[in-house]
């Protein structure tokens, strides 16, 4: 795919997907913009929608021991995405880096209240959270510099690994004891590339495990590792965890590796895999230098399409079934 083209599911719905048609398409869109004015239409119509609400809070753990390969991107992105079509979502920042927390222009400064004081110090979530700018139906819980002892202090406390669980327990037994306040329809948690402490919390805590994959060499090593992890955990500590979803994260269609990785994350997870690819695009990693997830900073960029469509994946996925009541 070139820097021009719209992605794949985006073509494909609107030509009935022949290729033919959709090459038919990119002629159309001849010029830089012709092609940003349809790709900005495009963002603004599928805005107006209000995606299904899932049956209960979902909780969704974004983890991959692995650096750099778009946890925090995916987590902003994709809270960004389903909160800008009606539903309510919590994002927790439990990486010291405190990357999710900049990119949804929320203070982290050292001192700022933050997770920190959730999981050593007793305070609830909902003395923490601050609410975005871009919409008051996405909440963040920052994560500031304290957080980088935490996984040494903990070790000496009871209950180490179910910290956050019971954060978020309460958290969500509040608002459904609060007739004045909304039920969360997502909670989206960040987690730091270890497999410490914090991401263990977040994995007791969660229900789901969305795991970003980079589209590069080695993108399946270690894999494994995070694997028996979720297995662990499941069998001790957190029965009803799963790997729910994988995203395939900075692809880059000029090279022949991308595709190779792609199938070979397809064959492994099969299912899991959303259609939707994040291709890799600049506007993606210049976002959050501007305290903006993309969504907002660049809406018809292809990284913005690509989590978009993702989002919208993940909720259809995920919406109650007929029979079961939505939040
Ligand atoms: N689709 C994309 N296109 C271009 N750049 C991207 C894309 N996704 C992520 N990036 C950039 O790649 C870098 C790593 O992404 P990100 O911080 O989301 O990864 P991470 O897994 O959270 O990293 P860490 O393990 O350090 O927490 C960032 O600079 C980010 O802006
Ligand atoms: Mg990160």
């Amino acid at each position: 795919m070139t820097e021009s083209e719209l992605p794949a599911a985006d073509v494909s719905r609107e030509t009935g997907g022949g290729p033919s048609e959709a090459v038919s398409r990119e002629t159309t869109f001849d010029t830089p913009i012709m092609r940003e004015a349809a790709q900005a239409v495009h963002v603004m119509n599928v805005r107006q929608e209000q995606w299904p609400r899932p049956a209960t809070t979902r909780i969704l753990t974004v983890a991959n021991q692995k650096g750099g390969v778009g946890k925090t991107t995916t987590t902003v992105n994709i809270a960004a995405a389903l909160a800008l079509h009606g539903l309510r979502v919590l994002v927790i920042d439990l990486d010291p880096q405190g990357n999710a927390s900049t990119a949804l222009g929320i203070d982290h400064t050292t001192g700022t209240p933050s997770i920190y004081d959730v999981l050593l110090g007793g305070d609830s979530l909902a003395d923490v959270a601050a609410t975005t700018e871009m919409t008051p139906t996405l909440t963040c819980v920052p994560a500031t510099l304290d957080l980088a002892g935490a996984d040494i202090e903990l070790t000496s406390q009871v209950a180490r690994e179910y910290r956050l669980q019971r954060a978020v327990t309460a958290h969500l037994e509040a608002l459904a004891a609060d007739p004045d306040a909304a039920p969360l329809d997502y909670v989206l948690i960040d987690c730091p590339p270890s497999l410490g402490l914090l991401t263990l919390n977040a994995l007791v805590a969660g229900r789901e495990v969305l795991i970003p994959i980079q589209c590069e060499y080695y993108a399946l090593e270690g894999l494994a590792q995070l694997l028996n992890t979720v297995e662990l955990v499941k069998s001790h500590l957190n029965p009803t965890l799963a790997v729910s979803t994988v995203l395939l994260t900075m692809y880059d269609s000029r090279t022949r590796l991308a595709d190779q990785v792609a199938d070979e994350v397809r064959n492994h997870f099969g299912e899991l895999v959303l259609s939707s690819v994040i291709p890799r695009n600049v506007r993606v990693s210049e976002a959050p230098g501007f305290g903006q997830t993309v969504m907002t900073y660049d809406a018809g960029s292809r990284g913005a399409i690509g989590y978009l469509e993702a989002a919208r994946e993940l909720a259809e996925r995920g919406k109650a079934e007929p029979g079961e009541n939505a939040q």
